[in-house]
């Protein structure tokens, strides 16, 4: 019979899932009713599974479940004891073709410590069944390709669980007189059980309405508990926006008469989008400018758009099995991404998810646990909840959109909706609708759902002076990821121009480019001067370029470019081979970089926040990943180094940017946000500069902070150097705080990300602070995944870190193995380090592996590394 450890416990041999072998349900269940008697440590739970034949054959029923023990088995009304437990599956044989099949379990939502399925967070009951949490409820077909209608009734005390919420559409209620109440909902939509929920507690609620285009007036509600409410109104706002935007840009009406989103403390991940009624992250609800930053704000509009976004793309059609995962979180991610480019400034939104792409995608793709976009097996399908899916998967539908044009696009996502609506869907029915509606051929475009590794371009210009002619040589490279070699060349839509040198002026249009082959010349006429190409231009593509322009090239097209993210990059490009030239010989010319970024400040048609991301210097991870051994002390030195002459050389234009004089009262505008994010930066270059008076500077601003953009802003800066202020501003910070999850967030994890040298030392500190808790995934994530972000922290020498590292994970494992698992790639990267560091990592993998018990989560994730 099922039990707890058995299920979670690694096997011997990992069960392998493939996508090869695929097969489509033996029964599908129409109709689903359930009865929840809720109880923190015995809930009841009663299903009733209309179940039927599909198709000719005789295989029995397999429902699936996990960590709880069914207590009855009925069919068409009568018990029935011929059933068997078979590899944490139900199996029982059926004669007929349609029948009833009634089971009840009891489950413990207050000892749920994984939070999947039925949990308690703070007093609330809720559920998280994505991907394979509903078998933790109760017996069910729990796979994406099974759709049914749900009708759920709920019972619980009354004080304790005042609210009760479900999918759909409330239907009734009434009071029992044991002091329980009971409400009923039903969702009209057929659904896949990930996408089931549920919530019981004592929550408060903020109201609003949205009249979608038909007229249909929806109750929107967001839910939290009373002391948060104060703090809602950014999230409804933002749903209303997302509502009315998806309707203008992609034709999509919301479907149901209410929308709730309940936010709770306690949760794996950012938030999900159950039918009718999304489970938040906090994290990513409560906002008002004294404990949120702008970057929270931004995040909490961009997460509310994107689980309402999946109402189409992920409720109302669905993914065929967990390979397709990709088709509805790639698609959304590149929605919710188009939202927020529309709320402010779409050129900052790009650098911001490149920079993103490039922090975490491209590194993964480089790394021991890459995979495709649709990838070809898994053990634990909670570990492809990643960059790879999600981000490069929008970057497959950004490219299909360049290819396509905004007109086709739309036309072939209107296909798409419209011939998928109500169904269980694959990658491949979105890609022929792109190719039907679009009127092109994507045959060889298919490999970037294929093949895993970031394409390598590399571009030559050729110019014979005095022909009117230039030659772009272009080639490319697929790189070898494990399993996979000798890939084929991917469809890679480059958009490019040239500028004049000598002028400044554009010679010709922008072109696009469709690199399908190895390689591929382009010329270019009217070239009448000698010109500089403009490459990549938006991040057409997400690949990395190799290309030989000098210094002064990349210098000049950080002037005048006049595609903004090129004028980004191109500056970037300067700056990193600066530092990639200053850590391998130990010194570099900063010049080139101090001029750019003063023609950059200074330029006033440029907006604050575009200019803020323009003069940031590469992440030291990111310089890392340009080298063939990543040495992380080397890597610090030499960014610091820039980091204080681009301090001392352009001090006054530092200090006139973070004047006190500049600030104003906050408002939370595209304009003020952007003020706000150049003063953080320019407070930075303050500070690295070394000037003795940083600390008090930061240290006021800190303390005249109207909102927490500010505040944080000069505590990281505080945080990030050695001053009787630093150690003030975390006293502060912290009794300021005291009782906000949240913000308490933020003070763990600043002092994790901090560049000093005795991080590693605070940091195993902090885990034995009385507020630091690995049963709350936020908290974890603060402190142990910021410390595995922090480069240089991370690898000091001795290896410390890396035992920390191992030890925090089979901690967390035991409790929480999602969350375990999502925190160990830093320890994969072994391969890009010394041979010192790379024994070190290895060894505390292998430790990892070796411990009994494990997850199957933390086991995938760990044997796959040390491959
Ligand atoms: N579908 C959710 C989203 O909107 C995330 C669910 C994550 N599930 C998981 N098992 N990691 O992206
Ligand atoms: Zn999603």
């Amino acid at each position: 019979m099922a039990d707890t450890r058995a299920t979670a416990a690694a096997p011997a041999t990992p069960v392998v899932t493939r996508r090869s072998d695929y097969a489509p349900p033996a029964w599908q269940v129409p109709q689903v009713a359930l009865d929840v008697a809720l109880d923190p440590l015995a809930t009841r739970v009663r299903a009733r599974l209309e179940v039927v034949r599909s198709g000719a054959h005789d295989e029995p029923l397999r429902l699936d479940g996990a960590g709880q023990v069914p207590l009855a088995v009925r069919v068409d009304g009568i018990a029935v004891d011929d059933w068997r437990i078979v590899g944490g599956q139900l199996v029982l044989a059926l004669p007929g073709e349609a029948h009833v099949i009634e089971t009840e379990v009891e489950i413990a939502p207050d000892r749920n410590t994984q939070l999947m399925g039925l949990y308690a967070s703070g007093g609330i009951l809720c559920t998280q069944c994505e991907a394979e949490g509903f078998r933790r409820i109760t017996w069910f077909p729990d796979r994406p390709d099974v759709l049914s209608t749900y009708r759920v009734r709920m019972t619980a005390d009354k004080a304790r669980f005042p609210v009760l919420l479900a999918n759909g559409d409330p239907v009734a209620a009434g009071d029992n007189a044991d002091g329980t109440h009971w409400a009923e909902w039903h969702d009209p939509y057929p659904k896949p059980s990930y996408l089931f929920a549920l919530v019981a507690g004592n929550l408060a609620v903020n109201r609003g309405t949205f009249t979608t285009r038909s007229g249909r007036v929806v109750d929107l509600g967001i839910w939290v508990r009373a002391a948060d409410l104060a703090r809602t109104g950014h999230a409804l706002h933002a749903l209303q926006l997302a509502m009315a935007w998806d309707e203008r840009v992609y034709g999509r009406e919301y479907d149901l008469d209410v929308f709730n989103i309940v936010a709770v403390d306690d949760f794996n991940f950012g938030a999900m989008e159950n039918k009718g009624l999304n489970i938040f992250n906090s994290r990513y609800i409560l906002a008002d400018p004294d404990t949120a930053t702008d970057w929270d704000y931004d995040a909490i509009a961009a997460v509310v758009a994107h689980e309402y976004f999946h109402n189409w793309s992920g409720n109302r059609i669905t993914c065929r099995d967990w390979f397709q995962l990709s088709l509805k979180e790639g698609f959304t991610v590149y929605r919710d991404q188009g939202f927020s480019a529309d709320q402010g400034s779409a050129a900052v939104k790009r650098i911001e998810d490149v920079r993103g792409l490039r922090a975490a995608q491209f590194p993964e793709d480089a790394g021991p646990l890459a995979h495709p976009v649709r990838p070809e097996s898994y053990i634990e399908i909670g570990n492809f909840y990643t960059a790879t899916i999600y981000n490069k998967g929008a970057e497959l539908i950004r490219m299909m959109a360049t290819i396509l044009g905004p007109e086709r696009f739309r036309a072939a996502t209107d296909l798409y909706f419209d011939r998928f609506d109500g169904t269980a869907a694959t990658c491949e029915d979105f890609v022929a609708c792109m190719e039907e509606a679009g009127g092109v051929d994507l045959t060889r475009f298919r490999l970037w759902y294929s093949q895993a590794g970031t394409p390598r371009v590399s571009a030559t210009l050729d110019h014979q002076p005095g022909s009117g002619r230039a030659t772009l040589h272009l080639a490319q490279k697929v790189p070898d990821t494990p399993g996979q070699t000798h890939k084929q060349p991917q469809v890679l839509p480059l958009r490019l121009r040239l500028f004049g040198a000598e002028t400044g002026r554009p010679l010709g249009d922008e072109r696009l480019v469709i690199l399908s082959d190895t390689a591929a010349s382009i010329t270019f006429e009217t070239v009448t001067e000698r010109p500089v190409v403009s490459l990549n231009r938006g991040f057409s593509a997400p690949v990395v370029i190799d290309s030989d322009r000098s210094a002064a090239d990349l210098a000049f097209l950080a002037r005048h470019d006049d595609d903004p993210f090129a004028r980004y990059e191109a500056m970037q490009q300067l700056m990193l081979d600066t530092l990639v030239a200053a850590t391998v010989e130990g010194e570099a010319d900063h010049a080139a970089v101090i001029a750019a970024v003063a023609d950059t400040l200074d330029d006033p048609t440029l907006d604050r926040a575009f200019v803020a991301e323009a003069v940031l210097l590469p992440a030291e991870s990111f310089i890392g990943d340009q080298l063939s051994t990543v040495d992380p002390e080397a890597i610090f030195q030499a960014r610091e180094a820039l980091r204080r002459d681009l301090g001392r050389a352009l001090d006054a234009r530092w200090r006139a940017a973070c004047d006190p004089a500049l600030r104003r009262p906050f408002a939370y505008t595209p304009e003020d946000k952007g003020i706000r994010r150049l003063r953080n930066v320019a407070l930075g270059y303050v500070a690295a500069s070394g000037a003795a008076d940083a600390p008090a500077l930061a240290y006021a601003q800190f303390e005249a902070a109207d909102n927490m953009t500010d505040r944080h802003g000069a505590l990281t800066t505080l945080v990030g150097g050695r001053s009787a202020q630093r150690d003030a501003a975390l006293d502060v910070f912290y009794h300021r705080y005291a009782g906000n999850a949240l913000v308490l967030d933020k003070w763990f994890q600043t002092q994790a990300l901090s560049p000093l040298e005795d991080t590693p030392a605070l940091v195993a500190e902090l885990a034995q602070h009385p507020d630091f808790t690995l049963a709350n995934p936020n908290r974890a994530r603060a402190l142990i995944g910021a410390f595995g972000a922090n480069q240089r922290a991370f690898h000091a020498d001795g290896g410390d870190g890396y035992r920390w590292l191992a030890d925090q994970l089979l901690a967390l494992d035991a409790l929480n193995p999602q969350t375990a698992a999502k925190l160990l790639p830093p320890l994969g990267r072994w391969r890009r380090f010394d041979p010192v560091r790379a024994d070190r990592m290895r060894a505390e993998l292998a430790r990892i592996v070796a411990t009994p018990d494990i997850s199957k989560d933390l086991f995938e994730q760990a044997s796959k590394s040390l491959e």
